[in-house]
Parts: structure tokens; sequence; C-alpha cells
């Protein structure tokens, strides 16, 4: 496998926006090159939801190139004036807008309706894409984004092929960009099967597979916190880490997305990406340098040392759930089985804690705990690294043995910010202890506008900067990690064994303090296996 990854001359199609601070190291990369962003699923709810909301935003900070034009295509007949009318309605969704800044937005917005299985469509894509661009001045610089279901990504890559749409001019002047949601396969096999059918017509260089955590503000910021800091990275190992909990918590349910949902369940649809995604990031040694294919090589290290779990002894690793009926902010809410699409006897979990291990001389026999699910109590995205408690407590006469131990929190969701708890005298006569926590807020003293993680991933998309991207070779050792599970989970899924339910709007379900049992697992803000409100209906 191919994992040359950087066009020859590609960061050099940015322009610099600098931070309004003197003095500080920071600019904003923008994309010079003129380009057209081909949607491949325009009238479908990505596009509604996220993409299209992006990409005004983007344009009314002035971050895209020009001339940038968005075509979107889909089954439906629509033209380009229904195409703007309903993209306006997907805008103003997220909030008012501005009308003359949307009239010259709506003005590079266009439709072309495609068949995805048809070649003559997309031979008909390939002529207006050409007469868009002697109009326009696009130069050939195309991003084909697939907001599409993962069983289209092929017929569409081979349209795309076929009509020779994915070859990039020999002269460098003129490139083209295939830009893929996960689920990148559904195990290993597919994984591979569907790179190998990519790679037909597209090189690796060209791929983009999202992983829209990667671009999210603090979680970029893990890197920066270990790594431009002296005083973190030596204590960042087993001799000082008693364990790390990366958490992932929903209110959300299924909602409509029943379908897909259904094949995937949790461990596809969290852990094979985002979750995989933060414990790398957590988990990494220093790349010598910051670049795209540098970082992506230490990412892919990581899930290469995973410890493979004992398939024999599963459950000493890896609790399922599925959330039951319960209640959230007041009111009721059905369980997972009674929501539209999803068969009433389904076995698929929503929610999953895995105690797992990094196999290397800087973290082993420290558990990572990685848990994520839908309709907990509260939407939380963490990662908690805890400290090992002091050797000895000098103050036991007094005190007793245990002091609690530090614990550093890197909250992604709701705040972004960074905790750092320790103990300090209380005041008064009596030496007593207490728990403060030094708290940053990111957000705070901040300058330049804080994209929105689809900003920032189309952007990057824009620029060619493929840092926050997946490489074939992680999406590869991270199905090779989850597989042998996934199948032993569905394997005795089918019985629906080994899922234990939990109410909507707990903490998941109880059997979670059996995994925890050998530590004190605590975060600041989840009582992860603590007894659970009993309000299964
Ligand atoms: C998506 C999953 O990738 O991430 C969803 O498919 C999940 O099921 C979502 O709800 C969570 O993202 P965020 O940014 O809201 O934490």
């Amino acid at each position: 496998m191919n994992t040359q990854t950087q066009p020859p001359g590609a960061r050099a199609s940015t322009r610099s926006v600098p931070s309004q601070s003197p003095g500080e190291f920071c600019s904003t990369e923008l994309p010079r090159d003129p380009c057209s962003i081909i949607i491949l699923g325009a009238t479908g709810d990505l596009t509604a939801r996220k993409l299209l909301p992006a990409l005004y935003d983007l344009f009314r900070l002035d971050f895209l190139p020009d001339p940038f034009l968005i075509v979107g295509c889909g089954r439906t007949s629509w033209d380009d004036e229904t195409f703007r009318h309903r993209m306006r309605a997907a805008v103003e969704n997220k909030g008012p807008l501005d009308g003359r800044k949307w009239e010259r937005f709506a003005s590079r917005l266009f439709y072309q309706p495609v068949d995805y299985r048809l070649p003559e469509s997309f031979a008909r894509l390939a002529h207006a894409l050409r007469e868009l661009d002697r109009r326009h001045g696009t130069g050939g610089n195309r991003i084909f984004y697939v907001a599409l279901p993962p069983g289209l990504y092929l017929p569409v890559a081979s349209g795309i092929g076929a009509a020779g749409l994915a070859a990039e001019r020999e002269n460098g002047n003129g490139w083209i960009r295939f830009v893929v949601e996960k689920p990148f396969g559904r195990d290993l096999a597919s994984a591979e099967a569907l790179d190998r059918g990519l790679h037909v017509h597209f090189k690796e260089r060209q791929i983009f597979r999202i992983d829209h955590y990667l671009a999210k503000e603090t979680v970029q910021n893990v890197l920066v916190f270990r790594f431009a800091n002296a005083i973190f990275e030596p204590i960042w190992n087993r001799r000082y880490i008693d364990h790390v909990v990366i958490t992932a918590a929903e209110t959300l349910g299924v909602e409509h997305r029943a379908g897909y949902y259904e094949q995937a369940g949790v461990l596809r649809d969290m852990f094979q990406n985002h979750m995989m995604q933060l414990l790398a990031l957590t988990a990494m040694e220093p790349p010598s340098i910051f670049e795209p294919d540098r970082v992506r090589d230490e990412r892919g290290k990581v899930f290469r040392s995973l410890r493979p779990f004992d398939i024999g002894s599963l459950d000493r690793h890896l609790v399922l759930g599925q959330y039951a009926a319960g209640g959230l902010a007041g009111r009721p809410v059905p369980g997972y089985r009674q929501e539209p699409g999803v068969a009433p006897d389904s076995v698929v979990p929503t929610f999953a804690m895995m105690k797992t291990y990094v196999e290397n001389w800087r973290w082993q026999g420290v558990p990572f705990y990685l848990a994520s699910g839908k309709r907990l109590a509260r939407k939380i995205t963490e990662i908690a690294i805890q400290f090992k408690a002091v050797p000895l407590s000098m103050f036991r006469h007094s005190l007793g043995a245990h002091i609690p131990p530090n614990r550093l929190t890197l909250s992604v969701y709701p705040e972004e910010r960074i905790t750092l708890t320790f103990q300090t005298k209380d005041p008064g006569a009596r030496v007593c202890l207490r728990s403060v926590t030094m708290d940053f807020n990111y957000q705070q003293n901040g300058h330049g506008p804080v994209l929105d993680a689809y900003e920032k991933v189309l952007l990057d998309c824009m620029t060619g900067d493929q840092m926050l991207f997946w490489r074939q070779d992680g999406v590869e050792a991270c199905w090779a990690y989850l597989t042998p599970i996934l199948e032993r989970c569905e394997a005795c899924g089918d019985r629906g064994n080994g899922l234990h339910f939990y109410a909507a709007g707990s903490w998941g379900p109880e059997v979670l303090q059996d995994l925890l049992s050998e530590r004190s697992v605590h975060t600041n803000q989840i009582p992860w296996g603590t007894p659970q409100r009993k309000d299964i209906p």
C-alpha cells in the first residue's frame, strides 16, 4: 500500500491569515487554488446539516478561494434554483444569515442530477463540470465529497473514474480529491476490498477519509498540550499514570438512523474511528516534526501496539449494553428496540466500555478504558488521565492512608477545557486536605475564529493537508484489532448473550463495576461504575 500522501506542492497552494496577536506563532492556512466541490448526496441529511452550513460559514469568513463553486448532485431531479432554495433553508436552520452575502454565495451553487449506477449519468456530470470550469475559471481543481451510504462509495468512485474525472493533470495544475466519511468497511476484509476498489481510480494522496473528531479544536490541542510543553511529557507514562479513561457519552438515541445503526452498532459507529483516534493522540510518541505522514505514522504505531483481546474471556475486557426505556431531561424516552426502524428483538449494542492496553515501554500495564454510548445521562466527551497515588502518605495518622491522586482532564464537550485536580491544605488550624481544580478554558483569550470540525475538514481538503484524516494503514490496523471482537460478539449476539440493558438517562449497564473493579476509576464528571438509577419502567 502506498503511504505517500502529500502531492508535490500541495502546501504551497495556500495563503495565510496571520494571527491578530503580534508575537504569536499562529496563522490559518487558507486555500488559494480555485476549485469546485462536488457533493454527491446533496439532497441528503449530511449536506443540509453539516456541509452547506460549514461552507457558507467559510465563505462568510472569506476563507474560501475565489472562484469557488459548489455542485450538488443527487438522484432527485432538482434544478439550480431548487438547490439554492433548499440550501438557504438549511443554513437558516442554524441561525440568521446575511441576505447580501447569501446572494453572492448562492450564485456559486449549481445542481446536477446523477444516477450513481449509470455511467452515462457521470458522463453528463463530466460535461457539466467542464462547462462550469470554462465559465467560472475553476481550473479543473475538484473535490468529490461522497455524502452517501457506504454501499455507494465504490459505484461512485467507478463512475467518476470511468468518466475520466479521477485523473489529475500531469503538469500538476488541476488536482482531484475524493472525500469519504466513515464507515470505511465493516470489518478488515471489507475495508481492504473497499480500498482496493478506490485505488483503481485514485492514488492514496487523493483519498481523504474523514474523522470529524480529529478536527475538533480541543482534540487537535492534545498534541500541542503534550509536545509543546516540557512539564507533562516526563510524567506521561506507566511510572506516573495509573489509568486513562476516554469517554464519548451522548444523550441522543439512534434518531432517524436505524437503518445504518442496526448494521453498525456502537463498536463500528464510534470505536473503530473516533475512540481509536482519541486513544492514539493520548498514547502516541512525538513525531520528529509536525507533518501529516509523520503524525499519522505515530498514530498508526499505537493501533499496531494494541494488545489483542483474549477472545475466550471477552467479558473481562468489554461490556456491551443497549438502552432500554428510561427518562432524560424529565421526559420518558423509548428503548432502542422501540425506536422506528429497529428490530423489536435487536441485539445491536448502543453502549460499550472496553479495557485495552497499549503494549510498549511507555504504557505497559496501564489500562485505557474507552467508553461510549447513546442515551446516557449527559453528553460528555473527554480524556481523563488518572495519575498514581503518592507512594506513602505522611499524613496517615491524621488523615488516613488514602490521598486522592491527581487527575488531568482534557474536555472536548460540553466545554473545551483542561483541568488538573490536586490536593491543598484546607485553611484553618488543623491539617485537612482539600481537592482543588486548576481550570483552563480553551476559549479564553483565543484569537481568530473557532472553526467547527466540518469547516476545518473542508478547508484541509482544499489545501490538501491530510494530517487530520485517516490513512489506510491505520484503518486496517484498527479493523484488525476489532474484527475478532465483532465476530465473537456477533456470534453470541444472535442469542443476545453478553448484552446488558441500561435505562435511557443512566450511566450505562451496572456490570461496569466488574470491568472496573481492579481500579478505582473516576472522572471529574462521570460516575462510571457507581450504582445506577433503577428507572427502567
Ligand atoms: C458520528 C456517529 O460519527 O459521531 C454518531 O455516527 C454520533 O452516531 C456522532 O452521534 C457524535 O459526534 P459528536 O461530534 O456529536 O460527538
